[in-house]
């Protein structure tokens, strides 16, 4: 394993501890929503977004605790964004992380709200003073994971993924939907320890940067995995998006132009740290394990 898969692998640990503590189980009968909770945010699943906070939080100096509990937030909004993309009325898709998917496992219902709580619970946990002892750096968390998940970011994302089913997309259509669907949640993983201590306009925009070329390189890579990947390696059910119609990458590029754009992006996110030297190393080689990732 290498540097990398053993510090993703521990923040996957790290993660699943702290995400336990914050979802206990009731006594009451409302317990189900819990157990539909905790059955996708306890996971198998890369932790890559929380993986990035650590890392970046790492370089800038900031405190562990905040890191970790920012990167539980991200996690948990994630988990939300899942349950719900493979709910029928989305993707309908039935395999997750190589398991059934929440709908499955319980009912739609369930998982409908087992994804509303854990959306609330994601800004429960920013909005605690065990998060970062300033409120003024809390309030700003809140709010830009709330810009990022939103209308203007993720679930503005998600649809014009949809629309993207019966409406061919253009390429700058499409890379703005992958920026707002995926590259948005990155941006916050990225920024959010930038959002934590004193850093330069220089450093955050070299932050911000490379976040928006880890999100299209994140997701140009799903869109290829989509078509050529492993389905055990990567626990759910491949070719969906071709079955579905929907504008990826692959759609309009195909495979061999996605690659290409996937090897540029890399570059792309290269230069953007290049201004913090080694420090960035782990920022480096997270650009290339996206790029080969087969999971
Ligand atoms: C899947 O995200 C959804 C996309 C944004 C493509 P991940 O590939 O990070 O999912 P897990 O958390 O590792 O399962
Ligand atoms: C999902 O994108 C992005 C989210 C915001 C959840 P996909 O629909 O491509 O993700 P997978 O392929 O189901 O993991
Ligand atoms: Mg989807
Ligand atoms: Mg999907
Ligand atoms: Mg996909």
């Amino acid at each position: 394993m290498s540097k990398l898969e053993t510090k993703l692998a521990e923040t996957r640990q790290v993660m699943n501890e702290l995400l336990d503590s914050l979802l206990p189980l009731p006594n009451g009968r409302e317990k189900r929503v819990v157990e539909a909770m905790r059955y996708s945010a306890i996971s198998t699943g890369k932790a890559l977004r929380p993986f990035l906070t650590l890392t970046v939080g790492e370089m800038l100096g900031t405190s562990t605790q905040t890191a970790l509990r920012i990167g539980a937030a991200i996690e948990l909004l994630h988990t939300y964004s899942l349950i719900h993309d493979d709910l029928p009325a989305m993707d309908n898709d039935t395999l997750r992380r190589g398991r059934p998917t929440n709908h499955i496992q319980f009912d739609e219902a369930t998982a409908i709200l087992a994804g509303d709580a854990l959306q609330s619970l994601a800004f429960e946990v920013l909005a605690s003073p065990e998060t970062h002892p300033d409120a003024t750096v809390r309030t700003r968390l809140v709010s830009e994971l709330a810009r990022s998940a939103g209308m203007n970011g993720m679930v503005g994302g998600q649809m014009l993924d949809l629309i993207g089913e019966t409406t061919v997309l253009d390429l700058s259509e499409i890379e703005r939907m992958q920026a707002l669907k995926t590259g948005a949640l990155l941006w916050f993983a990225c920024m959010a320890p930038a959002l934590t201590v004193q850093t330069s306009s220089e450093e955050r925009e070299a932050l911000a940067q490379y976040s928006r070329a880890i999100g299209l390189l994140f997701q140009i890579t799903d869109d290829i995995l989509d078509v050529e990947g492993d389905t055990t390696a990567m626990g759910k059910t491949l070719g969906k998006d071709s079955e579905a119609h929907k504008s990826t990458f692959v759609s309009i590029l195909g495979l061999n132009k996605a690659k290409s754009l996937a090897r540029s992006l890399t570059e792309r996110g290269l230069a953007a740290i290049s201004i913090f030297g080694k420090r960035a190393d782990m920022l480096a080689e997270t650009l290339t394990f996206i790029l080969e990732r087969k999971r």
